[in-house]
């Protein structure tokens, strides 16, 4: 069997990053080279201040500081990563299609199909694909097809290997994963790819946790994955405003029902709303795909997992309007957090976004706090909505870098993300700072409420 001695990662992103800092890591004998066609990016990565990299997450500078031009290198020279590699791995973002067939629900396959023919173009001998970004099932198929539209006798066996890290563990979650799953032909050359695909992970995932399927099974299952996750928060969250309307407690629900071990403990923490790169776009994913072969009893089961979400943080955003005698119109709402959860700068879908927009419809004013998310993010975020102007925007949201900063004269405090630091702030000082009644809109169960009331603060939680 053939060696891998060098790879291609091509996507320097949330996924492609980390994932392969820690390949690297683990194999030293090989060369992992990341491209990426945006520059700023890939200068942010090879930035000699660690503090600098392009993405935040806890751990990940150690690791890229070990293998750093030592076999682990970062380059915009896409061609010379491919032509070097025995194996590509695809890792570009996969949006959910804004225009066009399939619009709002589809994933746009384009950067893919990109990679495809640049791949194609450039291959001189054969090599291994793998899929790395999460694609509709039956990807792979497109690609084989572009790939061995060349006609210049160059081979290339497709993989399917689905990341199922999460963001803000990722380094965890790559060092100890719970499984490491591979797809592929059952040819012989197809499982002679799984198996140095699978060789790669052995150097430090147990044998019994690589498991081997056929390309279907690998991209349908980290679609269902995450579905299953998404659900299970929709779930929890659809609980939350029944326990509201009775004298039932969420937490204590979830508690009550995850030592039942077939449903388990995991995930059933309710909140604003689910955000991230990927629970909404995978769903609506699978919406798309099973209504594309007809199954509308499918689409719908899984369209109402983001139908709840939707409503969800649309009910928190109600509940301050309601607690605020109806109108937050000119008022200061203070944001804590902003990011779609703890521990990571990613706000793409971030349930805050979505909170701050409806309460924009009503003309409030917000002021928002988040460890680690820039004042340029959170405007861009507003902006992409195209539901207020720039202008309004920059007029009606502040973006500060202190937490008392943020809640001074304000009418009411919303915690968006379950950052740590917030549990311990001094809130018998924000208590003298915020205008009375003083009241907090914990959209994360996070603070500590009798401590809270004592104070003097009026607390709504979700689901109490
Ligand atoms: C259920 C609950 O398990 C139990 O906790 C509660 O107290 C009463 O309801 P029961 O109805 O006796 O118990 O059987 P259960 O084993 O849960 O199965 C219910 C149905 O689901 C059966 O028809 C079973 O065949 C089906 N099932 C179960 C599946 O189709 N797939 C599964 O993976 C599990
Ligand atoms: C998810 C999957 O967990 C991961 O396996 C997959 O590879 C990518 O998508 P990620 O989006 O990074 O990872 O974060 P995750 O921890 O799953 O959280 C997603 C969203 O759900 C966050 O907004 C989080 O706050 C929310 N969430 C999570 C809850 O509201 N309650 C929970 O109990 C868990
Ligand atoms: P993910 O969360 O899936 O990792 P990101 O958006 O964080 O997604 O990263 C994807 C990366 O892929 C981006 O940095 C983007 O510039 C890069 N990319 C997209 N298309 C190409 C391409 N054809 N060639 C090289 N890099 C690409």
């Amino acid at each position: 069997m053939k060696e891998i001695k060098n790879i291609c990662c091509i996507g320097a992103g949330y996924v492609g990053g980390p994932t392969m800092a820690v390949i690297a890591l683990k194999n030293p004998h090989i060369k992992v080279n990341i491209v990426d066609i945006n520059k700023e990016r890939i200068d942010d990565w090879n930035d000699e201040d660690l503090d600098l990299l392009p993405i935040y997450e806890p751990g990940l500078a150690e690791v890229v500081a070990q293998t750093r031009n030592k076999n682990l290198f970062f380059s915009t020279d896409v061609k010379k990563g491919i032509q070097e590699a025995d194996m590509i791995f695809i890792s570009v973002n996969t949006p959910t299609k804004t225009y066009g067939k399939g619009k709002g629900q589809a994933a746009d396959l384009k950067y893919i199909e990109l990679c495809a023919r640049q791949i194609a173009e450039v291959a001189t001998d054969d090599k291994i694909v793998v899929e790395k970004s999460t694609l509709p099932v039956r990807t792979a198929e497109a690609l084989k097809s572009i790939l061995s539209s060349t006609g210049n006798g160059v081979n290339f066996e497709i993989l399917s290997n689905p990341e199922f890290l999460a963001e803000g563990t990722a380094i965890d979650d790559l060092m100890n994963p719970d499984r490491v799953l591979i797809g592929g032909d059952d040819t012989p050359t197809g499982q002679e790819a799984k198996d140095l695909l699978s060789g790669i992970y052995e150097a430090w995932v147990p044998k019994k946790q690589v498991l081997q399927t056929n390309v279907w099974s690998s991209e349908l299952s980290k679609l269902t994955a995450n579905a299953f996750l998404a659900q299970r928060i929709s779930s929890i969250n659809a609980m939350s405003a029944l326990c509201e309307k009775t004298e039932a407690d969420v937490d204590e629900i979830a508690r009550a029902i995850g030592m039942d071990s077939r449903i388990g403990a995991k995930f059933l923490k309710s909140s604003v709303g689910f955000g991230g790169s990927c629970f909404q776009k995978d769903v609506l994913n699978l919406v798309y795909i099973a209504k594309s072969y007809g199954l509308d009893e499918v689409a719908e089961y899984w369209d109402q997992v983001i139908k709840l979400n939707d409503y969800q943080k649309r009910r928190f955003a109600d509940n301050i309007i309601k607690n605020s005698y109806n109108t937050v119109s000119g008022k200061n709402i203070a944001f804590y957090g902003w990011a779609f959860k703890k521990e990571t700068n990613d706000t793409r879908e971030s349930a805050a976004i979505y909170v701050a927009d409806h309460l924009l419809d009503e003309q409030a004013n917000i002021v928002v706090y988040d460890p680690k998310v820039t004042a340029e993010r959170i405007y861009a975020d507003l902006e992409y909505l195209n539901t207020h102007s720039p202008e309004e925007i920059r007029e009606r949201v502040k973006v500060v870098n202190d937490p008392y900063e943020a809640i001074t004269g304000a009418h009411a405090i919303a915690v968006l993300t379950e950052w740590d630091e917030f549990i311990n702030y001094d809130w018998e000082h924000i208590y003298k700072l915020v205008l009375k009644p003083a009241s907090i809109f914990d959209g994360r169960n996070i603070l500590e409420v009798g401590h809270l009331k004592k104070i003097g603060f009026s607390i709504k939680n979700i689901g109490k």
